[in-house]
């Protein structure tokens, strides 16, 4: 049976008295962004459609012209000849109308039991999961990268900073597994906000459930989703998903910023502890000899975009009354871009960081200045017997005649430091000189989580045992 009432332009117009102004259709219109969902609606769909079969509150008939339909439709959308129409309003729509087109009455029925508030629900919800897939293994091949340079430096000693002042030396490999751990970390936060998108919002309709007889156990196991959301109304209205995931995403851009800000640091001249290979580089059209970090100060800068997201996400949500509200449409153009930002940044770190030419006597110059193992002088006069105040201010005067004449007290013959240390002087020996090496103080750190370099091996093989287990 047909029914052709009248002439409708929106798939909703039949209860309007006059049509929708021009301006009106462009400010609602979603269907430049969300046609990204194309695919998993088509997905979605067809799951849908499969389980209202089963459930005989569709034909056999139907349902096979809706597979061929939908089978066109895809070869369509992934040739680019699917044509999507602004007046059609979102993917959703557009999809059905075309489906309607091919194949008739059969393409009027698959919306049964249904609304397009559970199925935007769905679909975003099977688009990001696949995203967070993605990430997930960029993650993994960029934690990859580092690891192999931090293996490549875990005898590479360069002065370890606090407040930015030289502090300690650590090893590069060392300080390359800090970031690791942040990544790593990352990782798991993905898996984990993972699980709570992957719930099943379909069979809420448009907000209270539906009357026919669906199974949504089935569409469930059909598009792999752990859990089928348990109220209506929460499964229409909830994006704490999307909240969350961006919040991850926040954190990773976050991680890659401050790695970016040290990268940016190391190229300065003054400091010249690495180079970064031309291609991430470009140039200056006035300053003939630039050559400037864009790659790490653009991921510095796109950091600012997705906290940005993040933000606005949070307050689409704060206002809504349940259940399901328009608002929710911005939800897309925020999270699309926070996907494409986090997902081109990790692929093009991965790169950059196979890319780093490391200038070990840069770095090794740097911790011998500024008193880096002044700290293990303490230690040393502790080990023998002082108490550690005591042994911190004899070697803080120390330093500070160092600074006015100029040099260094790994340079210093004991001779020269017994004088410049008289109350302590009967403590140092010979030995004094294996705790003032940049050597000897990293190798003394040698304790789960410390630069030792035999540290750092172990902790590398840890993480890359940790990378292979996720
Ligand atoms: N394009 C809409 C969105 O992204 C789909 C749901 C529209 N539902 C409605 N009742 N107008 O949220």
């Amino acid at each position: 049976m047909t029914f052709q009432l009248h002439k409708k332009k929106e798939a909703w117009s039949a209860r309007f008295s006059e049509p929708m102004s021009e301006l009106v259709k462009r400010y609602t219109s979603s269907i430049f962004f969300d046609k990204r969902l194309a695919l998993v609606d088509i997905e979605a769909s067809l799951a849908h459609a499969e389980m209202l079969n089963v459930q005989r509150i569709i034909s056999d008939d139907d349902i096979k012209a809706i597979r061929k339909g939908m089978e066109q439709i895809q070869g369509e959308i992934r040739r680019g000849e699917f044509k999507w129409r602004l007046d059609l309003e979102d993917v959703h729509l557009n999809i059905e109308a075309r489906l309607t087109a091919l194949i008739g009455d059969a393409g009027k029925r698959l919306h049964t039991g249904r609304s397009r508030n559970d199925q935007v629900a769905t679909d975003i919800r099977l688009w990001l999961r696949g995203e967070i897939d993605q990430i997930g293994s960029l993650l993994k091949s960029f934690r990859s990268a580092l690891l192999d340079l931090a293996e490549q430096h875990a005898d590479t000693i360069l002065p370890g900073l606090t407040h930015l002042q030289v502090a300690q030396p650590v090893t590069f490999g060392h300080h390359l597994l800090a970031y690791i751990e942040m990544f790593t970390r990352d990782t798991q936060r993905m898996l984990d906000c993972r699980k709570r998108v992957n719930w099943l919002p379909l069979g809420a309709a448009a907000l209270a459930g539906t009357s026919y007889p669906i199974d949504r156990e089935q569409v469930a196991q059909t598009l792999g989703f752990d859990n089928i959301c348990a109220n209506s109304l929460d499964a229409v209205s909830d994006r704490d998903f999307a909240v969350e995931f961006t919040a991850s995403a926040a954190l990773i851009m976050t991680h890659v910023s401050r790695l970016s800000e040290e990268l940016v640091l190391w190229m300065n001249q003054q400091i010249g502890f690495i180079d970064l290979a031309d291609r991430f580089c470009t140039g200056s059209s006035i300053m003939p000899q630039k050559k400037n970090p864009d790659v790490p100060e653009l991921a510095r800068g796109k950091t600012g975009r997705v906290n940005g997201h993040l933000i606005a996400l949070l307050t689409i949500m704060k206002g809504q009354p349940l259940a399901y509200n328009k608002d929710n449409q911005e939800d897309k153009e925020p999270l699309i871009d926070t996907v494409d930002t986090v997902s081109d940044t990790l692929r093009i770190f991965t790169e950059m960081v196979t890319g780093i030419i490391v200038k070990p006597h840069a770095m090794r110059a740097a911790a011998l200045q500024g008193f880096s193992t002044a700290t293990d002088l303490a230690d040393y006069l502790v080990k023998h017997g002082l108490p550690f105040r005591d042994a911190h201010e004899a070697v803080a005067h120390a330093v500070r005649v160092c600074v006015d004449k100029g040099c260094n007290l790994a340079n210093l013959t004991l001779t020269q430091l017994r004088s410049e240390l008289p109350e302590v002087a009967s403590l140092l020996g010979d030995d004094v000189f294996d705790y003032l090496t940049l050597e000897g103080s990293i190798s003394s750190r040698n304790h789960v989580g410390g630069t030792a370099p035999q540290q750092v091996r172990n902790a590398i093989a840890a993480a890359r045992a940790i990378l292979s287990s996720q």
